[in-house]
């Protein structure tokens, strides 16, 4: 692997029962709801609280986006283009591959803030895409991920199907400090679970500048 951070995972951490090309598994068009209604809620309740309402790109996304106000300008970017075309709070949507390749393709300071739903555990390469997200994001903007307790199981990390939901929290903020430009993220607990699907989020702000080290 390329980033020099990677020597703190173990090795395999990144591997997956599925390493065929990602555009195989998710040539099928899921118009199905990945959490239920009362995390899918907790999403929205989040995004409103930190008034996530600007230019706004929504990394590894779906049919779907969980706001409850659509953002001034909402971005897309996923790998079935049918799911993205169903958005209806998208205003421009792109077919990528993170793992094949993990730099974004819009230029630096564009959005105000990005969004990364129930996915974060299909990233192979995921300091180089959190270290691009701080690349296009405006000085103070910030990257949220979210997760709930479930994913398809062989295309997630098997480092993140070996943790429990309280560790991964701990992994999402590892990639934010391992991959640099971020000052300390937040982890949160939205809904602890039980009755209802358990929503955890961890985000953070970008550092005042994508040339800016994080002395972290
Ligand atoms: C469980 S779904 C979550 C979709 C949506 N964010 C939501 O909250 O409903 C996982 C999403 O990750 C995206 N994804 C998976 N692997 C990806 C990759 N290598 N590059 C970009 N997107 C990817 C897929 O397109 C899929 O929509």
């Amino acid at each position: 692997m390329g980033h020099a951070e990677y020597e703190h995972f173990a090795s395999g951490f990144f591997d997956r029962a599925d390493e065929n090309d990602d555009a195989i598994f998710y040539e099928p068009v899921r118009l199905v709801q990945h959490i239920d209604d009362a995390a899918i809620a907790g999403v929205g309740e989040l995004y409103a609280e930190l008034d996530i309402t600007g230019d706004v790109l929504d990394l590894m996304s779906s049919w779907i986006s969980h706001f409850e106000t659509t953002p001034d300008r909402l971005a897309l970017l996923g790998m079935n283009e049918a799911e993205l075309r169903a958005n209806p709070q998208a205003s421009e949507i792109v077919v990528h591959d993170l793992n094949a390749d993990p730099s974004l393709p819009w230029p630096d300071d564009h959005f105000d803030d990005v969004v990364c739903a129930m996915s974060v555990d299909y990233l192979t390469r995921p300091l180089e895409v959190f270290e691009d997200v701080a690349r296009v994001l405006r000085p103070g903007g910030r990257f949220v991920c979210t997760f709930s307790n479930r994913c398809f199981p062989t295309k997630a990390i098997r480092g993140w199907l070996a943790a429990s939901d309280s560790l991964r929290g701990e992994i999402v903020a590892t990639y934010f400090r391992l991959s640099g430009h971020w000052q300390e993220p937040t982890i949160d607990t939205r809904i602890r679970g039980g009755v209802t699907d358990p929503l955890y989020a961890v985000w953070a702000t970008v550092l005042g500048s994508s040339n800016e080290e994080s002395d972290t």
